[in-house]
């Protein structure tokens, strides 16, 4: 059942809580801070990366400042409501915990699971999940209709879209609070089909995969992203693949050609270069080279 409800309330929002303190995870905590105005909590597994996250937040909040888009009385205030614990404790007066841990649906359920035992009956959880089942991730609910995708794209202050994945089980009053949520962030949500990739992933993946295969069968990188101008991305595929991460790509890549071997290709090549470090790389004249896998 896809599609907007159309009388159901969202339920209102006081607290966030946020599941890993990594890089994505700190630029949407930031953004819940700045414009729902609420407390917002960040956790990760140890002091050292709750310690790092918050103060990535409070640099980016600094760097918002000096561009001026924020108020110095803004910009305390948003400092002031966001905090870390390595304490699940801490999410239990959220209503709205959404988790950006390690992508792998054996992490995430294990993380849903403790967080259920602590959080209020009526919170709602989201994922931020790129490319996994929600609904399988919501298996290990006591209420699964609680759950729903909530899906930013790098960076998430910049990008306007965010995918909402509504599964067979999330309720209208969940799906209500997920638009109004993305409406007060500004972000434009589009409701998706809890289907492998979503919508953005699925046609990314080909896209960059076929760019990462174009490359591995003797077409060199800047030949490649030249070729991939006329489809009049921001950013050649490469460039793309550098700003969402190597591992995160290789592994999107992964999660695709798993579903249908024949249609995406693997990540195997840009594992390899992920290891290397960089894609990009320039030669003596300042032309875009790459790293050969
Ligand atoms: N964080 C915060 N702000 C950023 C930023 C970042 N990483 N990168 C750029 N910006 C801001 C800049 O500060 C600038 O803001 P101001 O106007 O306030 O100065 C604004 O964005 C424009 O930046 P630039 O002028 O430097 O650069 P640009 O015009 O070339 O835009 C870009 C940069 C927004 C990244 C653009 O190239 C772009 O849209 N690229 C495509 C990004 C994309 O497709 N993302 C989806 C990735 S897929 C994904 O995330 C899904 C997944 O699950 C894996």
């Amino acid at each position: 059942p896809v599609g907007a409800p159309t009388d159901v309330e969202a339920k209102k929002i006081t607290k966030v809580g946020v599941l890993g303190a990594g890089l994505m995870a700190s630029q949407f905590a930031l953004l819940f801070a700045r414009r729902l105005g609420v407390p917002v909590v960040i956790t990760d597994v140890d002091q050292a990366r709750v310690d790092a996250g918050v103060e990535r937040i409070r640099s980016s909040v600094d760097e918002l400042l000096a561009k001026k888009r924020v108020s110095p009385d803004d910009a305390n205030r948003i400092k002031a409501l966001v905090s870390g614990s390595v304490s699940y404790d801490a999410f239990a007066d959220a209503d709205w915990v959404i988790e950006a841990v390690f992508e792998e649906m054996s992490v995430k359920q294990d993380v849903f699971r403790k967080i259920e035992q602590v959080i209020a009956p009526d919170a709602i959880l989201a994922t931020n999940t790129s490319s996994l089942s929600v609904s399988e991730m919501g298996s290990v609910l006591s209420d699964p209709s609680r759950l729903v995708g909530f899906h930013f794209f790098n960076p998430v202050a910049v990008m306007p879209l965010l995918e909402v994945v509504r599964t067979e089980q999330t309720s209208d009053e969940t799906l209500a609070t997920a638009l109004a949520v993305a409406k007060t962030l500004k972000k434009t949500a589009i409701i998706t089909a809890d289907q492998p990739g979503f919508v953005v992933n699925r046609v990314l993946a080909r896209v960059l995969g076929e760019a990462m295969r174009g490359v591995e069968e003797g077409t060199p990188f800047a030949t490649v992203a030249e070729g991939a101008a006329p489809l009049g991305l921001p950013m050649s595929p490469f460039e793309l693949l550098e700003l969402v991460g190597l591992p995160v790509g290789a592994h999107v890549l992964d999660s695709h050609h798993a579903e249908w071997p024949e249609r995406f290709y693997p990540g195997d090549g840009l594992k390899r270069i992920a290891e290397h470090g960089a894609i990009l790389t320039r030669d003596k004249k300042g032309a875009v080279t790459g790293y050969d896998p």
